[in-house]
């Protein structure tokens, strides 16, 4: 399987004159896991598609849209620093990418773009296939309060049996002012630190950069105090794969779900929206890790 997906994710599509052209902006762009991915479920299904890294600057983002009209580009992805800018830049926003403030995939259809936001999508889909939740529990705790913070407070609070969402952050005041946006007055804000909320909670996400290498051996919940095993616990941190955090929360006896499900769920919603093909989620996965 290793071999197999390997080889996919290196060998791009064979290129012809009626090939379509996806990709991905971001500044920098070269560590991006999504070539590997798309090009792995392109070849997979044999679409006429080939998916390529862009590296575009802030100071050009203005002239994105005539570029993906001039060149026919028919879809791209959004990551870091340009998601909020490509907003001003789309003809129109999906729901999701409005109420989160942020866009991360782009759909072209014969010169309309819209500007969509997968992410909230991607967490959904990976509580659901890889947590096993079907429902949410009621007491939800999030970690960090900045962009994947966004997407995932607005993901959680779409299933109404949420009653409340605790969102822990470093810096008090910027939990404070994602709750007041998009809480929906059922979200309150507290400090990084707080073992407290953990307690009631049936439902951990951390979505906060704590425990990225090389700081690999610091937790976002420090020595893991208030995890349990009624808990299951979400790191979107994937490198490494098994954080401080999850290794915490398997010796605590909570269930543990890797960030490498949300990554690869928002990637397949995208390739949806641009294909309407269902992505092999399977083969996505294989390729990131190969
Ligand atoms: P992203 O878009 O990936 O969410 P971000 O907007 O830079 O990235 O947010 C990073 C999150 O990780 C924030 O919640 C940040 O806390 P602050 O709002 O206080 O900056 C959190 N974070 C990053 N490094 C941290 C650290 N060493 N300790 C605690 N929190 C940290």
């Amino acid at each position: 399987m290793k071999a197999l997906a390997g080889a996919v994710a290196l060998a791009p599509s064979v290129i012809r004159g009626s090939t379509q052209i996806l990709g991905v902006i971001g500044d920098p762009v070269a560590h991006s896991a999504s070539p590997a991915m798309h090009n792995a479920a392109l070849a997979h299904l044999g679409l006429d598609y080939v998916y390529v890294p862009c590296h575009v600057l802030p100071e050009r983002i203005s002239q994105l849209g005539d570029a993906m009209r001039t060149l026919g580009i028919r879809g791209l992805n959004v990551t870091v620093p340009h998601k909020q800018g490509v907003m001003d830049v789309v003809d129109d926003l999906s729901e999701a990418a409005r109420q989160i403030g942020a866009v991360n995939t782009i759909i072209h259809d014969a010169g309309h773009l819209v500007g969509d936001n997968t992410d909230a999508y991607g967490i959904a889909a990976s509580l659901r296939e890889d947590g096993g939740l079907e429902s949410l529990p009621p007491k939800v705790v999030l970690l960090g309060a900045g962009g994947a913070a966004r997407a995932i407070l607005h993901a959680v609070l779409q299933d109404n049996g949420v009653e409340q969402v605790t969102v822990l952050n470093r810096t008090l005041d910027r939990a404070q002012d994602l709750v007041d946006e998009l809480g929906a007055g059922r979200a309150t804000a507290g400090e990084l630190g707080d073992s407290e909320p953990l307690a009631a909670a049936g439902l951990l996400i951390n979505c906060s950069s704590v425990g990225l290498a090389p700081n690999a051996d610091a937790s976002p919940v420090g020595d893991g105090t208030g995890l349990h095993d009624g808990l299951v616990v979400v790191d979107i941190v994937y490198k490494p794969l098994r954080t401080k955090l999850l290794q915490q929360a398997e010796a605590a006896g909570a269930r543990t779900v890797d960030g490498l499900g949300m990554l690869v769920h928002q990637a397949a919603r995208a390739f949806e929206l641009w294909t309407g093909q269902r992505a092999p989620v399977n083969v996505m996965r294989q390729a990131l890790l190969a």
